[in-house]
């Protein structure tokens, strides 16, 4: 399995990577069912060649889309030894397409090009290849090993780690999925300059997510340093996307299925997902709902005193920072119903992140309608631009 040859050769591996003028960072996911690497540098294609390298013998499948194909499938090809290359398989892009009718559809062109038990699938791509890869990789014969190659800012912070994988449902995003971990994760930072703009800074608010709830450190990086992130300075990039690499790995070890701890990654996402219901997901991507939703959690920190005054205006200055945010337009009623169909909630408990200052947060039960309609009228006249 490649998840054993990673484990088994990490020093020998290190040691020759050592020789490299650019540093690749290991860092360990270990969660109760689970136990691989995520490698993260500006240059991670060697370190997937030496380990597919060690792959001869099983059949290998990528699947990615056509425009991050055109734009990275031959450095993504030489990572293949001659004689070894992978079957490649597409996803058409859009969030239309994260759907159970290509998970049919994909898995038939497995079947039909042999994939069997011990085939290994690489994901290679933005969160909805990885999210719709992931669970291909999860349901195709019970379950076949995958890895992510994480081609977007956002999918390398975020989705590509912690083994949720899943599909959309008419009735709601992400609606059906399963756990299943990959067996390594490779986040490239190289392939993120074809990156837009605007998905970077979609990504980078997922990274200020991860400073607030729980590494002041990354945050105050992240508030000095705006404009050599947003100019993708390496080395800059490389020290954000680790660190929140880093503090989700650890919070997923700690919680895996998301009964507790876990729970505070969901920092700006009730108010952010109902955001994005409220304007069909069509307005805004999912990182600049979640900087609108973090905004409005503040406002509910502020007022509770659960950080000071001073802190939640440092917080707010740095999201707006890696802006800018769109404008949108939705009605109050629309946000706090959306707000209360988010599936984070149990049987009728609203759960609510608020930090704690900087670096720190909580999971709230108590967070009442009143409270909630405030925050979401406050975004609401911020948002109309
Ligand atoms: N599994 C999880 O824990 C988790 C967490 C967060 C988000 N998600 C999911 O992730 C998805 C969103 O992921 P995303 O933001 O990566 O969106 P995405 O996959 O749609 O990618 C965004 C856009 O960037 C393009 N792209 C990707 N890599 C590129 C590159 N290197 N250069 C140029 N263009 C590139 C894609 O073609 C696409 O148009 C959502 O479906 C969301 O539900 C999952
Ligand atoms: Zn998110």
């Amino acid at each position: 399995m490649l998840g054993d040859l990673a484990h088994r050769a990490t020093a020998s591996r290190l040691m020759h990577y050592s020789g490299l003028t650019l540093k690749t960072n290991r860092i360990p996911v270990k969660t109760a069912s689970a136990d691989y690497s995520v490698y993260v540098g500006n240059d991670v294609f060697p370190v997937l060649r030496r380990q597919m390298a060690s792959q001869s013998g099983r059949r290998v499948f990528v699947l990615s889309s056509a425009e991050i194909w055109a734009l990275w499938g031959r450095r993504f090809l030489e990572a293949f030894p001659a004689g070894a290359q992978p079957t490649a398989l597409f996803l058409p892009a859009g969030e239309r397409c994260k759907r159970l009718a290509q998970v049919e559809r994909l898995a038939g062109e497995l079947a039909a090009a042999g994939a069997d038990r011990s085939s290994l699938l690489i994901a290679f791509g933005g969160g909805i290849v990885g999210d719709l890869g992931g669970f291909l990789a999860a349901i195709y014969m019970r379950g076949i090993e995958y890895v992510q190659v994480p081609t977007t800012l956002l999918a390398q912070v975020d989705s590509s780690v912690g083994g949720k994988t899943g599909a959309n449902l008419v009735a709601g995003k992400n609606l059906i999925g399963s756990f299943h971990h990959p067996v390594a994760v490779f986040a490239d930072i190289g392939v993120l300059q074809t990156l837009p703009d605007r998905e970077l800074r979609a990504g980078l608010f997922e990274s200020v997510k991860a400073g607030i709830i729980r590494d002041a450190a990354l945050f105050r990086f992240m508030e000095k340093n705006a404009e050599k992130i947003l100019a993708r300075d390496p080395a800059a990039l490389e020290r954000v996307i680790a660190a929140s690499i880093r503090m989700k790995a650890e919070v997923v070890g700690k919680d895996e299925r998301e009964s507790g701890l876990r729970m505070i990654l969901n920092f700006g996402h009730t108010l952010g997902h109902a955001i994005e219901a409220a304007t069909g997901y069509r307005r805004l991507l999912h990182g600049e709902a979640i900087a609108w939703g973090m905004l409005a959690a503040l406002r509910i920190a502020r007022a509770r005193g659960t950080a000071t005054d001073a802190e939640c205006a440092r917080m707010e200055r740095t999201i707006v920072a890696y802006g800018p945010l769109p404008a949108f337009r939705a009605s109050a009623g629309r946000l706090i119903e959306a707000a209360g169909r988010d599936k984070k909630n149990r049987a009728g408990t609203r759960r609510f992140v608020l930090p704690q200052g900087i670096g720190d947060a909580v999971v709230v039960e108590d967070v009442t309608d009143a409270e909630l309609e405030d925050a979401a009228r406050w975004v609401l006249a911020r948002a109309r631009g």
